[in-house]
């Protein structure tokens, strides 16, 4: 089947981008771009190159530039929350923004996604979202076929994505959470944390003596060939889990997920959870059902097509 060819580029083309550091592997603008095309949008999503160091006046470059949407990857997603104009529930919650949603105020004086506005008169303000969390859960259950509601999940990994996929599915209502990271304290903070906001989940910083249904990888270790197992399969062998899912998803079968499928364990990678937080900011920013097939689609191309790691 023939793609469809994007609309040119012309004077009053909506922009949106994805701004982090390293950024030049980012899968995201052949998802997005592909998206815009197949609904005749004619919008464009680039990449760039953001210090951190700048990206306070990059949003304000963006704000005055009339940009529509901007996705944050490392090392962006905490730094953003002090530098929103509001923050969506989501953003409260799971602590990072990965979505940030220009508004202005339409003609009834609703704040409204400037990329669902005819034309922008007043001032533009900037709200920050996290779709990272949601996107993980519909991962474990679309493409793991797995409910983390009432699961044992042995979570590996405390950093930006593990505290929060540890947040949400406590948030989810998963029965009991271990949580296991190379840096215990990082895992001990993180279990007292859902310990007190989630007093419903038993939450536990080590490995399970159970077996359990899911086991998530959100340590990036896999990235490297010759990286090792984020897990000492030895004292946890693999095939006590129903379910493995790593967030990884290049190479798109870590050594972790080949261990995981000899092992007989159902497996997914890592690029159901980015396609999902992309349909979602897609909807945010758009007001329109993202094509989430066609996005997946050239996700895929382009994930297979080159190696290299980003958002
Ligand atoms: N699919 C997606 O949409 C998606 C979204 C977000 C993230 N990710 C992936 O998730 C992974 C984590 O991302 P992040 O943003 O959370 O990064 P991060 O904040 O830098 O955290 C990295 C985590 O990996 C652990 N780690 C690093 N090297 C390790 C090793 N050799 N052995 C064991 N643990 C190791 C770290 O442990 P310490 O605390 O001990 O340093 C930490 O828990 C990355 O691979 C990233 O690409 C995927």
């Amino acid at each position: 089947m023939s793609e469809p060819t994007p609309k040119p580029v012309t004077a009053s083309t909506r922009l949106a981008a994805v701004w982090g550091s390293p950024i030049r592997h980012s899968a995201s603008p052949a998802m997005h771009n592909a998206g815009f095309a197949a609904l005749g949008l004619d919008w464009r999503y680039v990449a760039f190159e953001v210090a951190p160091e700048r990206l306070a006046v990059a949003l304000e470059g963006a704000r005055a530039m009339g940009f529509c949407g901007v996705n944050l990857t490392v090392p962006h997603k905490v730094l953003a929350l002090g530098l929103m104009d509001v923050l969506d529930a989501s953003a409260e919650a799971w602590g990072a923004v990965n979505t940030v949603v220009f508004e202005a105020e339409n003609a009834e004086g609703v704040w409204t996604p400037v990329g669902q506005l005819r034309s922008v008169t007043g001032p533009v303000r900037l709200c920050g979202h996290n779709t990272d969390a949601d996107a993980i859960v519909r991962a474990l259950r679309d493409d793991l076929l797995i409910e983390p509601r009432g699961a044992r999940v042995l979570l590996l990994g405390a950093g930006g994505a593990g505290k929060a996929a540890a947040l949400r599915l406590a948030d989810e209502g998963v029965e009991t959470l271990w949580l296991q990271n190379r840096t215990a304290s990082k895992a001990a903070g993180l279990a007292a944390e859902i310990a007190e906001r989630f007093p419903a989940v038993d939450v536990r910083v080590g490995l399970p003596d159970t077996d359990v249904e899911i086991v998530l990888n959100a340590t990036s270790s896999g990235l490297k060939p010759e990286d090792p197992l984020p897990l000492d399969v030895a004292s946890y062998p693999l095939a006590r889990a129903d379910g493995v899912y790593d967030m990884i998803y290049r190479p798109a079968e870590t050594p972790l997920l080949r261990a995981a499928r000899e092992a007989g364990c159902r497996t997914a990678n890592g690029l159901g959870m980015l396609l999902y937080q992309g349909a979602a900011a897609f909807e945010l920013w758009t007001g329109r059902l993202a094509p989430v097939e066609v996005m997946r689609a050239a996700l895929v191309r382009e994930v297979q097509g080159s190696p290299g790691e980003a958002r």
